[in-house]
Order: C-alpha cells, then structure tokens, then sequence
C-alpha cells in the first residue's frame, strides 16, 4: 500500500532513500534547507555521483511521486511518516554533533499529523531516540530508528536489495505499521529496541573497518614472510564463517562514515565505562597504513622525494563515487606533498584542483615525467589504461598500487618496477 512520506534531508542517503521509496510506489516529498540544491533537483539535476540514481529520481518526478521542496516545516502536514535523513558530523570531541537533527526535530514537532511515525536514519549514539523524541515535544508521535547500510556508488542497489531492514522502536504497533512500508523487499525485517538498533549501525561498520584493518595488517605481515595477501585472502574467504567480502587491501579505509563512526563507538564504550581497546587498535593500524603506503612511495624512489615529480591515481575515498571526504588518497598525497614530492593527480570523478592537489586531465598525462606513479582508488579504468603510454610518458617506471589493481606481471614485462601491498 502506498504510503505518504517525507524525506528530510537531501544529501546521499536521504536522496536516495527518497527516490527508491517513489520507486515503490509511496508518494514522497524530499526536504531540504538549501534553495539551490532543490532548485537543481527540481530541474532534474543529481549533485552526486551515485549509480542509477538520476535515472530513479526521473521516473519519481515524472510519474508526481516524487517532489523536492524548501523547509520542513511547510512539508510534513499530511504525510504519515517523515524521515531524518540529515548529518551527523563528528563534534571536537569524537563524539557525533546531534545539532542538525534536533533542529530538524524541533522544526517539524509543531507541523506533524497525528500519529504520524517519525523515523531516524542518520547515525546516532544510542539513546539519540529519545534526543529526537524530546526535541519533537509530540507524545502522540512514534519515534522509530531505522539505520541505513548504503554504500556510497551502491546505495540504490543497497536500498532495493537489503541483507537486512533494522528497526528499531519502543511502540510496537509503529514498529509494524512502518516495517509495512518495505513490502516488496526480500529482505528480512528485525525489529528491536531504538538502543539496540542504534548500536547495530556503529557495530557494523566498526565490524566491517575491523575486517579492513585485519587484512591490512595480514598484508604487512605477508611482505615480511613472502606470502601472497590476495591468495591469503581468497582461502580465508571461501571459510563461510569469514566470507569474502571486506577484505581488500588497500591504503586503508576513509569516506564520511567508518572514521566517524569508529571513533564515535569507542566514545560511545568510553562515556559507558568501556574501553574499546580493540576499536582503538583498529583506528590505530589503519593510520599505520596511510603512513606504510606513503613510505612506499618513498622508498621507491630511493628515500627522498623532495622534488621528485609523482603521478597519483585516484582521489575519491573509493571507486564510483565522487566523493572526496577522509580519502586515504588524499591522505597520502597530502603526506607525500609534506615529504616534499611534486605530486599529480588523477581521477575520473574529478575535475579541478582539490585541496591543493594539482588535477590532470587524463590517466597518462598525469604520469608526465613521473618518477613513480602510486594507484589509491580501485577505479576500473585504471586496469585499461595503455600502460605502454604510461611508460613512455613516465621518467622511470616504478608503480605502487595500493590496491593490487594492475596485473603485476604484464607490467613488469613492460620494464616496470612493480610493489603490490602484501605480495611481492
Ligand atoms: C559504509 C558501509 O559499507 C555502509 O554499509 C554504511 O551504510 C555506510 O558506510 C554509512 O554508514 O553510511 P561507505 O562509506 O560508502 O559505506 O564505503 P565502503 O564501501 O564501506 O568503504 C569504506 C572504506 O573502506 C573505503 O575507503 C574503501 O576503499 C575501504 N575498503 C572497503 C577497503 O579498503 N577494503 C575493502 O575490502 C572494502
């Protein structure tokens, strides 16, 4: 049955949650307090890069099921669920900032029909149920939270595919009538306790960072032992009680949701009288890694690289997205820059300069008399490019990829001197 819902909040996931529900059929207006970005959605234009989403957000408005607006307050009469799609940044002390959804809270309170479900999908410490419950000032509306597990450059596929629909809620009766609104899905929908909702969120990207972090350090112990990451790996995973899934290596995990994330559960274990060591040795290995890979680089070129020219490939924080927010590749070139080195970027998502990092236009002409060239994200495109031109561009062959992306023997056959992470 087609529902009536609002969406506050347009940025990636309340985007996306917006378009896919209108794909389902419910009727959805999406909310946002930045008069240009609806005016751009209005007009049929996606701010991010996220696969399948323009095409969804078309039909949306097409069909009338999907409209964008100004302020929420004008939006939410008559709808029966309204969702809090908004940020929640990391405060100065590590814990999440909760500013934005209070005043989203207090912004809609006044406007919302009776028994009208409320429903959190931004990340917030346990407990945050009750913030937004307090903030709304409305005892006659449910509060429900019901976290996402959208990848960016997938969070269209993750919303219509599911492994799981978490919610969690005191009032029964809201917890069913919202679990209705995923009808179609075939996924299965838990329903437990606003607390333990929450803590499912943070457990599992903390869970997933963990797994990144792991096969991070198994790869440092491969180079020292001879043994092949990517083969380790592959036997681990065909354990099902391990799987495959998250255990790349790489430059070490980014993006806007695992750094904040970590960080907030282990103030969240803090502030609740547990120390997260484990979390904390997480977080610690993975800066260990932005420091390995950059050191790599380094050496490469015989342990100085002041003035030395460097080709970059990659900047976003992974393939398929545009986003730039705590890249590991950044990270890197922002270190190899400190160390001195010249360095010159590439990137399919990325046009013009960003944070000082000077942007070619193409793969090869960033290699233009480089020194060595370093692949941060696992862009497909890097596998085709004409490495023969790479080599002819380059002053002398020498490749870290970070992402055990290249074929290391066809490049080495090209006269390249080729360092995987973990295999050599
Ligand atoms: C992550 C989670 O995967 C989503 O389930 C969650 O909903 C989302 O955060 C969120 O909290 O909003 P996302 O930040 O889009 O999604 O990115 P991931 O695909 O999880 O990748 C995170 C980082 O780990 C990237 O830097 C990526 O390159 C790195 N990574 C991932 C690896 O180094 N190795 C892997 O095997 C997988």
């Amino acid at each position: 049955m087609a529902s009536k819902i609002a969406v506050i909040g347009t940025g990636y996931v309340g985007l996306t949650t917006g378009a896919c529900l209108a794909s389902m059929g419910h009727d959805v207006v999406c909310v946002d307090v930045d008069v240009d970005k609806v005016a751009r959605l209005n007009s049929g234009e996606i701010p991010i890069l996220e696969d399948g989403l323009d095409r969804l957000v078309l039909e949306g408005r097409r069909s009338g099921r999907l409209s964008f607006v100004v302020g929420a307050a004008a939006a939410v009469p008559g709808r029966e669920f309204v969702y809090l799609c908004v940020p929640t940044p990391q405060g100065d002390d590590g814990s999440a900032d909760l500013s934005y959804i209070e005043s989203a809270a207090r912004e809609i309170g006044p406007h919302l029909d009776r028994e009208a479900i409320v429903i959190n999908k931004s990340t917030v410490p346990v407990g945050s149920t009750r913030v937004v419950e307090r903030a709304l000032q409305r005892g006659d509306v449910a509060v429900v939270s019901n976290p996402e597990f959208l990848r960016e450059g997938s969070a269209v596929h993750d919303f219509l595919h599911p492994d799981r629909v978490v919610i969690g809620a005191a009032d029964q009766a809201a917890a069913i009538r919202m679990a209705g609104l995923y009808i179609g899905l075939t996924a299965p929908i838990m329903v437990t306790d606003p607390a333990s909702a929450e803590t499912i969120k943070y457990a599992s990207n903390a869970f997933l960072a963990t797994k990144i972090s792991f096969v991070n350090a198994v790869a440092a112990v491969c180079e020292a032992v001879g043994a092949d990451v990517n083969d380790v790996v592959l036997g681990m995973g065909y354990d099902k009680r391990i799987g495959q899934e998250f255990l790349r290596p790489g430059p070490g995990w980014g993006g806007s949701c695992f750094p904040k994330d970590t960080i907030a559960l282990i103030r969240i274990a803090e502030d609740a009288g547990y120390d997260f060591r484990l979390l904390k040795g997480v977080k610690d290995v993975n800066d260990e890694q932005f420091e390995r890979v950059t050191r790599k680089v380094i050496d490469a070129v015989g342990g100085d690289i002041s003035g030395r020219r460097i080709a970059a490939w990659g900047i976003t924080f992974k393939a398929r997205t545009d986003d730039t927010r705590m890249s590991p590749a950044i990270e890197i070139i922002k270190r190899l820059q400190t160390a001195g080195g010249e360095v010159m970027a590439y990137d399919p998502a990325i046009r013009a300069e960003i944070e000082g990092i000077s942007v070619a236009e193409d793969a090869i002409s960033a290699c233009q008399d480089a020194e060595v060239l370093v692949i941060l994200t696992e862009w497909d495109e890097f596998k085709w490019v004409d490495m023969e031109a790479v080599a002819e561009a380059m002053a002398t062959r020498r490749i870290v990829d970070a992402r055990n992306l290249l074929d290391r023997s066809s490049v080495r056959q090209l006269g390249f001197d080729y360092q995987g992470i973990g295999r050599s």
